[in-house]
């Protein structure tokens, strides 16, 4: 397993969208194991492949807390087929460090997805893992939390990575 490098805003490549998986073999399954690690040694509770400069349909999350046992599930070609209600929760991004926005998304969610041995499944959630699955589900239509705040608030956010970025060059 390899830890990747996470790609940080405005990288160009969080922006695409990413495509479909023709086939799970183990090369995905190699991505999977690397995505989980990679989020793992982060930490986040999520993390999708563009994230990792890889432009295609897969994600994987783990919402379980420290001393919990791990819920890690991959999601590939996943599909949103139900939303209910809306909530408002305040989420973060492996590729927005230090950046905590709040985001309106449904309360619920019924996702159907191929697992790593290519198995399909439907997951009904709600909580931080519904979240998590909305969140996770936009980077894969090349979508950021800055798309979903304020103009206000975008600017807000993009001063900041810059200021982050701009600290971490200097000498
Ligand atoms: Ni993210």
């Amino acid at each position: 397993m390899t830890i990747r490098t996470i790609l940080e805003y405005p990288d160009k490549r969080l922006t695409y969208e990413a495509e479909p998986v023709a086939k799970v073999d183990d090369e995905v399954r190699t991505l999977v194991e690397d995505m989980a690690e990679t989020m793992y040694a982060a930490p986040g509770v999520g993390l999708a492949a563009p994230q990792i400069g890889v432009a295609l349909r897969v994600f994987v999350i783990d919402i379980a807390g420290e001393n919990e046992p791990s819920q890690l599930r991959a999601f590939i070609n996943p599909e949103i087929v139900e939303k209910h209600g809306v909530v408002v929760w305040e989420e973060g991004c492996l590729s927005f460090p230090g950046v905590h926005v709040e985001i309106e998304r449904a309360e619920r969610v019924k996702v159907r997805a191929l697992d790593a041995q290519g198995k399909e499944f439907e997951l009904e959630a709600d909580g931080l893992l519904a979240i998590a699955l909305q969140h996770e589900y936009d980077h894969l239509d090349g979508k950021l939390m800055t798309d979903r705040v304020s103009l206000l608030k975008k600017r807000m956010i993009e001063r900041e990575m810059r200021k982050r970025h701009a600290s971490e060059s200097r000498p």
